[in-house]
């Protein structure tokens, strides 16, 4: 038997709330299929162990989670510490620490969830978008000086790196390749932003030659909010700059019914350290501690863990039983449904344990 060691960073808000509904999951699944278990190791950082440390982890913990096989990851954020040191203390260190450079984030429509888009089925919204997750707006490189002066200066440098752009549009080629429609667009500013941007739109020309069997094509990040609102069928893979899929991703959230089932996993391709699974909604301080937190995210985020982890027939039964829940109707309040992180948990668990033998 296989024993896969998470370590759990359930963190602040809703984050312990899904994260232990994730890992009951988690457990039935491995009991179902029998042939792995999980060891999981919890660590108590985040904003409550920031206010009495003065820092979100310890100095070493980024060598306290390199033995792990993944990272399972509530939210971060609270209503009294700023934004800025929760997501510079916790999540970008270990994201860029750990060189996990491509995020992804798929979107679907589940059954059972409305989009808002009028004539928008299940079917018709089926997207992977692959954010850019180690470099970009997101580097950390500029500063402030003569603070508080009216001469104060301060600057956001956005990175491109050859390498960088690089080794994510072939990631996202390779996944276009793997999915049935084979197709990506790739999102881009190069009208505005002439430097960074023009490389990013050469290496996707140049990568692109690696892949002649993926159609691709180019949007600007502005008219790419319009097409998935108005054409989200005409999409299918999406890879943009970390700030730029940021912000879409949100968009691809809200158009497949709500940001509380929207999974994503931070991966570092080449394996060297954990990757590491999330659910995107954050920390949600208005529902905290109400019981009526969305799973589902979480819930979608465990089986592209176990995707990861190459336990491909178990994601595929958290997926079943995810949608089979939601087809029945028992949702979260976020999506339109009257039940509470316990039924929804209950219920995915039972839909799991009904499996057949090779479900
Ligand atoms: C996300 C989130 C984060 C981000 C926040 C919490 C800083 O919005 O994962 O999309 O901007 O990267
Ligand atoms: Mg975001």
């Amino acid at each position: 038997m296989k024993t896969y060691r998470i370590a759990a960073i359930p963190a602040d808000g809703i984050g312990p709330e899904v994260i232990n509904a994730g890992l009951e999951v988690l457990d039935a699944v491995a009991r179902r299929t029998g042939q792995f278990d999980f060891d999981v190791t919890s660590f108590d950082w985040g904003s409550d162990y920031y206010k009495t440390h003065g820092q979100m982890m310890p100095a070493d913990g980024l060598d306290q989670l390199k033995p792990f096989d993944a990272i399972f990851f509530g939210a971060v954020g609270a209503p009294d510490v700023p934004d800025h040191i929760t997501l510079w203390g916790l999540r970008l260190p270990i994201c860029q620490g750990f060189d996990q450079y491509a995020n992804i984030r798929p979107t679907r429509v589940l059954p059972g969830i409305k989009s808002p888009l009028r004539n928008v089925d299940h079917d018709d919204l089926d997207w992977m978008i692959i954010r850019e997750n180690s470099e970009g707006e997101y580097s950390g490189s500029g500063g402030r000086v003569h603070e508080g002066y009216p001469n104060e200066v301060a600057t956001e440098i956005s990175v491109f790196t050859r390498s960088g752009v690089t080794r994510i549009m072939r990631y996202a080629f390779a996944m276009a390749a793997s999915r049935p429609r084979k197709l990506l667009t790739v999102v881009t500013k190069s009208n505005a932003q002439r430097h960074g941007m023009v490389m990013w739109d050469d290496i996707a020309a140049e990568v692109a030659t690696e892949y002649p069997d993926v159609t691709w094509d180019k949007m600007l990040v502005d008219a790419m909010t319009v097409r998935m609102t108005l054409d989200p069928q005409s999409l299918d893979t999406i890879v943009a700059t970390n700030l730029h899929a940021d912000i879409l991703s949100d968009l691809a959230g809200a158009l497949a019914g709500s940001i509380g089932v929207a999974p994503t996993a931070n991966i570092d391709p080449e394996g060297r350290f954990p990757s590491m699974f999330e659910p995107i909604h954050g920390s949600a301080f208005d529902i905290t501690g109400k019981g009526i937190a969305n799973p589902v995210a979480t819930f979608w985020t465990a089986a592209l863990m176990l995707d990861h982890l190459g336990q491909d027939q178990a994601a595929k039964m958290v997926m079943t039983a995810i949608e089979q829940v939601c087809a029945k109707g028992i949702l979260t309040p976020d999506v339109g449904g009257k039940a509470t992180t316990r039924d929804v948990t209950d219920a995915v668990i039972g839909a799991i344990n009904g499996f057949n033998d090779g479900a």
